[in-house]
């Protein structure tokens, strides 16, 4: 069985083949045969509509679509289906080899429609089942995120800022952050997708068609909402592919601070966490190495992904209406962006899973410093103290420890007075590192109580 065809879908108006190095130039089979299944359902909702509206006679729409099927049948079970096609791209692959397998009447199927409508068609359905699968992925590295944040919703760390020490905070609420960046990528690709939920078909090369075709009913079989108001800007517009590429990068980009964060916390200087040797890697060289090269991997393709975006509106760029080769740009970079996110998703989720955090050491980092020094500050404000007032008193005190190589909690009561007469005993209370974690009861801050909040509400969200 071979599906070589030669002869090109548009030959009739040409005296002579095409040359070699055009056909391997312009050929998008090596690619675009990703789009099979989707190809084939477009074209037997396209084959049902033409005789639904008595286009084609309902006897040669069956036969197409049992052509279509065994199509469908004949690449799932053949390796090597594409290897042997000669066909430029995958619409025409599948055309022709209709036409091979049931004659004359497979010729039909092209009418009232253009690979123009036919591959914006294509890549929307195959993206409506990519999204829902990236949805799904993302929920569960979200779940994996709410999980961790229940188990240390009172593990105490260091939070910073600049990355400097900065306030005492919970691991849990430091989970539920990346909890919240995920949750908006989710809601990003929801929207994308209800943007694009539109049908291009039947917008024909640019202009529409001269058969009576009903769109809405194509539509209907093929699941979309709607049909694109304008067939110009039907063939043309990729603003989904774009807002998906987009997506991609930043949902990449927020797992690439997770990772630097990641990667941070592994090392020698900081000890807060120990990744497990399965996700782990060594050097050739130096034998006591252990290297954390998942996160390290997550970042480093946040510049394909990027790159990818930046190519896709480069592409986009000065194009004329309607349809262009240039168009052919845009699978290689959204599959390979699409690739690369699954398995960094899958990753991330493993990797995430085989941490072991070091609560002993956040806590120890995060009391001996002056994490609690706006506690303090805060402290003299709630006796009547201006705020701006405490913090200059706060910062002498601080320089004044610094000097003397000592911590608040080394302070005797009569130092503290002698930086303000309103410090009481119960200031040592304060400063207790849980207590001025407990203080930021405010919804949406790091209190114990507000992230078992956070993570009720989380919870109720599901994918
Ligand atoms: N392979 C083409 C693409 O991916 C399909 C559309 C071709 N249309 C055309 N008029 N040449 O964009």
């Amino acid at each position: 069985m071979s599906q070589a065809n030669d002869k090109k879908l548009w030959s009739g108006r040409f005296s002579e083949s095409t040359a070699e190095l055009l056909d391997r130039f312009n050929s998008s089979l090596n690619f675009d045969k990703r789009l099979y299944k989707h190809d084939i359902k477009g074209s037997i909702a396209h084959a049902e509509m033409l005789a639904h509206s008595a286009i084609i006679g309902k006897e040669e729409s069956e036969e197409i679509i049992r052509g279509l099927n065994k199509i469908f049948e004949e690449i799932e079970g053949d390796d090597e289906w594409f290897e042997r096609n000669k066909n430029e791209d995958i619409h025409s692959a599948i055309e022709a080899r209709l036409i091979n397998l049931i004659g004359d009447v497979g010729k039909k199927l092209h009418t009232g429609r253009s690979r123009n409508d036919q591959v914006a068609t294509d890549i929307k359905l195959f993206l409506k089942d990519e999204i829902n699968e990236l949805i799904r992925l993302i929920g569960e590295l979200r779940y994996t995120f709410i999980y961790l944040a229940k188990t240390h919703y009172a593990t105490v760390m260091p939070g910073y800022t600049h990355l400097q020490q900065a306030m005492p905070i919970t691991l849990g609420h430091y989970f539920m952050s990346y909890e919240q960046k995920l949750l908006r990528d989710i809601e990003r690709f929801e929207q994308t997708l209800h943007r694009m939920d539109v049908l291009p078909l039947g917008s024909g090369a640019l202009a529409g068609t001269g058969f009576d075709i009903d769109r809405e009913f194509t539509a209907k079989v093929l699941g979309f909402k709607k049909i694109t108001e304008n067939s110009l800007d039907a063939v043309s517009d990729r603003d989904f592919l774009a807002e998906c590429l987009f997506n991609i990068s930043l949902l990449n980009i927020h797992l690439s601070q997770f990772s630097e964060e990641m990667i941070i916390w592994n090392t020698e200087e900081f000890k807060f966490i120990t990744i497990s040797d399965a996700y782990s890697t060594g050097s050739s060289m130096m034998p006591q190495k252990k290297n954390p090269d998942i996160p390290e991997l997550i970042r480093g393709k946040t510049g394909r992904l990027t790159g990818n975006l930046m190519a896709i509106l480069t592409i986009l760029k000065g194009l004329p209406q309607a349809y262009n080769k240039d168009l052919q740009e845009d699978k290689e970079i959204l599959f390979d962006s699409l690739d690369n996110i699954k398995i960094v998703l899958l990753i991330a989720n493993e990797f995430l899973q085989n941490i072991d955090f070091n609560r002993k050491k956040m806590y120890e980092v995060a009391s001996n410093g002056f994490l609690n020094a706006t506690d303090v500050a805060d402290y003299l404000t709630k006796k009547g103290v201006p705020f701006r007032i405490a913090h200059e008193v706060v910062g002498n005190i601080v320089a004044y420890c610094i000097e003397r190589k000592r911590l608040f909690t080394d302070l005797s009561i009569s130092e503290w007075n002698s930086f303000h007469k309103l410090f009481g005993d119960d200031i040592m209370d304060k400063i207790k590192i849980e207590s001025c974690v407990e203080a930021k009861n405010v919804y949406g801050g790091t209190a114990p109580n507000q992230v078992l909040s956070a993570i009720a509400r989380a919870e109720e969200k599901n994918f």
